[in-house]
């Protein structure tokens, strides 16, 4: 037997509790699991560690486009961002535990409620985003088919959200690549659709994903950015049921495998994936002034309502059921012209919102704007912002096998539950609002902070640019 000198044995052991100790401490510095979101928390993305199944861009070697003094300043930018970014997450861990806040301004509103899955994390976040959050957009390009987006639409949302992002006075413009949490690739999917494939002969995405791959090549030929984050802190926002197919570039390299998707059609059963993709609400932007207003609750008369044209499975399988058949759940094909749609929201107690061709429905931002209570037929949607909101506190979900149920389940909600959630649906109005310019806590803040969310769990890789 050799006697290990117990001297040893205790230097040893002191050192392995250290080594544990220091480990634990740096982890918990770089990785934090969210406390208010599930989905987040079992993720974090690691990406000093190279991920073989991504390939890298290798059209052409990648010269450092960077002065060296701009170098030499990123190294120290990008140290005090890491900082930042610590902060941040300390500041919510303590906004959790104390459950309160710590602002440096007059909190002119003050998330509190059961509509959040947890308001003091969410609040403190959002601080947090105000006061750090830096978006660098590429300037490459031309308009249309970058740098633009339609405004009035049922894309809408692409063209108002790109407007805020490339606008120099929103305090989230970064005036420097370095000083970036995020990148976005200005790509206006809808705008590619409607000018490469006009007129409309195919369907085949080769053109999309051609004019996608070079602009990434372009950005990743002249930056370092999206090459040494493998795409994982660059995001491409768009509400085009297009926008899920970005996933490969031309010759099926997985270029894209990191990228954030910010996109409406968030079907989970087709790529979509919670923990790093961005659900956006779909926004009718035709002219509907997107006002709340509506009946009190105690005067609306209409159980449930909808009204559209098929498009996709679930309309039709909800029009075969409910078409013209009951008198309390109105089901409309065509509206009469002497009935007004919105009109008929305001004066509903739930409105119906089914998918349709996508997952997504402009519906589900009409019924929360016109006080109705929405009623999400859909299977595999993950609804937008759903880490930070609780939509089972302020709509019902009914997937679609049990439509033929929808008067048995709505009859079944007492008016006293109505009511709650009546009154839930106004209190999240403000997280559906579109101003311009933007405004705290409305659409572009929540889609924004949905984007920061996902920065604040990834971890990257910490190496020098030079
Ligand atoms: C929460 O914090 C604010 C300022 O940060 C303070 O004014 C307020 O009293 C605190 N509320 C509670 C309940 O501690
Ligand atoms: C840019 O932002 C400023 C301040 O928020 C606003 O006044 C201005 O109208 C915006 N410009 C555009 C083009 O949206
Ligand atoms: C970009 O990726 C290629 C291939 O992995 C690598 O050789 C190169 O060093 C990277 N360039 C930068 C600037 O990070
Ligand atoms: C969601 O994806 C699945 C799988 O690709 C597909 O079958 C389904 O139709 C999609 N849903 C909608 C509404 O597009
Ligand atoms: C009716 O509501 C109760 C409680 O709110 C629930 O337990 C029950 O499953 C519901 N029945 C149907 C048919 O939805």
């Amino acid at each position: 037997m050799v006697k290990i000198p117990s001297r040893l044995v205790v230097f040893f052991l002191s050192l392995l509790f250290f080594l544990i100790l220091i480990t634990f401490f740096t982890y918990n510095q770089n990785h934090i699991a969210l406390p208010y979101d599930s989905a987040l928390s079992s993720v974090t993305y690691d990406l000093e560690t190279p991920d073989p199944t991504v390939e890298p861009l290798t059209t052409l070697p990648l010269k450092p486009p960077l002065s060296s003094i701009i170098a030499n300043n990123a190294n120290h930018i990008k140290k005090r961002n890491n900082i930042g970014l610590a902060k941040a997450r300390a500041a919510i861990r303590r906004a959790i535990q104390t459950r309160n806040f710590t602002s440096s301004k007059k909190e002119i509103f003050v998330p509190r409620g059961c509509i959040y899955r947890n308001a003091y994390a969410f609040h403190q976040s959002h601080i947090e985003m105000l006061k750090r959050f830096k978006v660098w957009t590429y300037k490459e390009g031309e308009p249309p088919l970058v740098h633009d987006g339609p405004m009035a639409s049922i894309y809408g949302i692409d063209g108002h959200f790109m407007t805020e992002v490339e606008n120099r006075s929103s305090p989230f413009w970064a005036g420097h690549p370095e000083e970036a949490h995020v990148f976005m690739l200005p790509i206006s999917v809808v705008n590619i659709v409607k000018y490469l494939y006009h007129p409309l002969t195919t369907f085949s995405r080769g053109q999309f994903k051609r004019v996608t791959t070079d602009y990434t090549n372009i950005i990743a030929r002249k930056y370092p950015y999206f090459n040494r984050s493998r795409g994982a802190d660059h995001f491409l926002a768009s509400c085009h049921d297009w926008a899920p197919d970005i996933s490969r570039g031309t010759n099926g390299k997985v270029l894209f495998k990191n990228l954030i998707k910010v996109i409406c059609n968030a079907n989970t059963s087709k790529g979509f994936n919670p923990a790093k993709d961005v659900s956006i609400p779909e926004m009718s932007l035709l002219g509907f002034e997107l006002t709340s207003s509506g009946q009190d609750p105690n005067h609306r008369s209409i159980l449930a309502f909808f009204a559209g044209g098929v498009h996709g499975s679930i309309g039709k399988i909800l029009l075969k059921h409910w078409k013209d058949k009951d008198e309390e759940v109105k089901v409309y094909e065509y509206l009469p012209k002497d009935l007004d749609y919105h009109d008929l929201m305001r004066s509903s107690k739930f409105c119906l919102c089914p998918s349709g061709y996508e997952v997504a429905s402009p519906r589900l931002v009409e019924a929360i704007n016109t006080g109705c209570v929405p009623v999400i037929v859909s299977d595999h949607y993950q609804l937008p912002f759903s880490d930070v909101l609780d939509w089972s506190k302020f709509s019902l979900h009914i997937p679609s096998e049990r439509i033929p149920e929808i008067k048995t389940i709505l009859k079944n909600v007492t008016h006293a539950r109505y009511l709650k959630l009546q009154k839930r649906v106004m209190q999240v109005q403000r997280h559906f609002m579109l101003n311009h310019p933007a405004k705290p806590f409305d659409v572009f803040h929540m889609i924004l902070h949905s984007i920061w969310l996902r920065r604040l769990n990834i971890k990257l890789p910490s190496i020098d640019i030079q």
